[in-house]
């Protein structure tokens, strides 16, 4: 094996050339099975940025969402569809005639246009969730995946549940559905039950028995609930698969799906067993990541391959000696290879505006005029009062801004009253719709107290789920970022702030949720006048 930094080259693939190299399509979920995951929900317009996001990456097909789930989730696959040029947009929609016409139509302004259908095929499925015996449910294939064909040219068709699935029946399924027109077959694992080994054989097992499977591209679609998501991806990779389903930071239902930089970089870095490529620009993975995890206000896990912040950190002696005599001693990928750049401090509050420009562009941010603006203020007040301003500072102050900039309830000001003798209190000064208003209100502590103070003021039924709080960076005048996940009506969102205060930072945090909520309502009130 050669290592890939020995080399030169992060490519190295000794055995392999380029040419013989398949292509696997990258097929992200992160805004229809990601988003679908508690606390995850993203508004419209932090959807369109992050199908910018994935489309400048080199995602291969973005599924936009689930038309026929909300008002809301259509309007956002249609803007999706519209904007995007590059990529492939598709909807999701179950094995019904109204879904697929609802996703047929989400997608139709796409300049690639596909519609994802699906329907259960286990046993278990059948019997407790459809009710149907296997001879319906394979009419139905034939009726929604000739339905979806004669709306779009591109039809995918997934077998839910599929590895729980008896193999002949599985393939009369994906039989029938190639039959009925469907140009991709998924088979999921949907509940995250498979081993590697049986995953790959499934799909061996399919394209061998099916008598037109060569007339279908096969795809993986893996749920992480023994945390075998992405080894068994791979594992479908080797058994067939072409296109593999999958979103930013692994975020979806339960344990989640398999992490798309993941297994981008998996195929990257040992290229020299698994000779296969894909479309995407791996230097703009970090960034994405960011944007998608504050975008949802999900935190990514300190731990993380490939994108959580100790991914690249060396804190041993002994790691520490070897990097610093070597840097492949103890890294398999360099840092800038996922778009992760290793610098330390380097702001100050005697920096300048081309200076915070400038960082901005090297850290990949491209700001408008008034956003860049609003961020400079912003770095201007933290430099004054914090000694060091690192990247990640940067970063949270930037994404904050970023998440904010259609917030209608803002924060002015804030003081708190603390200490060993209670009740501790708080008054606010908060901005609604542009009109100040200010408040009182005493807590079971600070927190409370500050939370308690949002409530006068913004009356709310919401209840607070998650009150989580780390520090940005290190030392004591570190920024303290905070996530806030509160719930209305079987609902979730969760919102985040930072500040090296962390009072404020949580107040920023209630009020980021608090925002989505608003949003949200009247996005439903809007839906419900029409
Ligand atoms: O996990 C699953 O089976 C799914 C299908 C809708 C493709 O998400
Ligand atoms: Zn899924």
């Amino acid at each position: 094996m050669t290592h890939p930094i020995q080399s030169g080259s992060q490519h190295a693939a000794p055995s392999h050339t380029a040419a013989a190299r398949d292509r696997v399509l990258i097929f992200d979920t992160t805004l229809r099975d990601g988003e679908q995951c508690p606390g995850a929900t993203m508004t419209f317009e932090e959807k369109l940025e992050v199908a910018d996001a994935l489309d400048a990456m080199g995602v291969d097909i973005i599924e936009a969402g689930f038309p026929i789930a909300s008002e809301g989730d259509f309007e956002a696959v249609s803007e999706i569809a519209r904007r995007i040029k590059r990529a492939t947009v598709a909807g999701l929609a179950r094995a019904i005639s109204a879904d697929i016409a609802r996703a047929g139509e989400a997608v139709r302004h796409a300049a690639r246009p596909r519609i994802h259908t699906f329907v259960s095929t286990s046993p278990i499925h059948l019997e407790h969730q459809m009710r149907k015996s296997e001879a319906q449910v394979l009419d139905i294939i034939t009726a929604t995946v000739a339905q979806a064909r004669n709306l779009v040219e591109d039809v995918e068709w997934s077998a839910m549940d599929a590895t729980r699935t008896p193999i002949e029946y599985l393939c009369r399924a994906v039989e029938t559905a190639i039959k009925a027109g469907a140009t991709t077959i998924n088979l999921p694992d949907t509940v995250g039950y498979a081993t590697p080994a049986e995953y790959r054989a499934m799909f061996e097992a399919v394209r061998a028995r099916v008598p037109n499977a060569d007339k279908a591209i096969f795809s993986a679609h893996c749920h992480n609930d023994l945390g075998l998501a992405v080894a068994n991806s791979l594992a479908a990779i080797e058994g067939g698969v072409r296109q593999v389903e999958c979103t930013i930071n692994g975020i979806g239902e339960r344990a989640g799906n398999a992490a798309l930089e993941e297994i981008v970089m998996a195929l990257k870095v040992r290229g020299d067993v698994m000779p296969y490529e894909t479309g995407i620009e791996t230097t703009q993975l970090m960034r994405v990541s960011k944007a998608v995890s504050s975008a949802c206000s999900f935190p990514v896990q300190y731990n993380k391959a490939i994108v959580g912040r100790n991914a690249f950190a060396h804190e041993s002696g002994i790691h520490q000696d070897g990097m610093l005599k070597n840097q492949s001693t103890y890294e398999i990928m360099t840092p800038a290879s996922v778009g992760v750049t290793k610098t330390s401090l380097v702001m100050g509050k005697h920096s300048g505006r081309a200076a915070f420009r400038s960082k901005l562009k090297e850290m990949g941010y491209d700001l408008g005029d008034n956003q860049l603006e609003d961020a400079f203020t912003r770095f201007k007040a933290l430099a004054d009062r914090k000694k060091h301003v690192y990247d990640e500072d940067i970063e949270a102050l930037v994404d904050e801004n970023i998440a904010t900039a259609h917030d209608r309830i803002r924060l002015e000001l804030l003081t708190v009253i603390a200490g060993t003798r209670g009740p501790q209190r708080a008054t606010m000064k908060l901005a609604v719709d542009g009109r100040s208003v200010t408040e009182e209100a005493e807590g079971n502590g600070p927190i409370d107290a500050v939370f308690n103070a949002i409530k006068a003021i913004v009356p709310h039924e919401a209840v607070l789920e998650l009150y989580d709080v780390h520090a940005v960076t290190e030392g004591t005048d570190a920024q303290a970022e905070v996530t806030v996940r509160l719930s209305r009506d079987g609902a979730a969102v969760t919102g985040r702030g930072a500040d090296p205060d962390t009072l404020v930072a949580s107040a920023k945090a209630y009020l980021a949720a608090l925002n989505k909520l608003v949003a949200r309502g009247v996005r439903q009130h809007a839906q419900a006048a029409e």
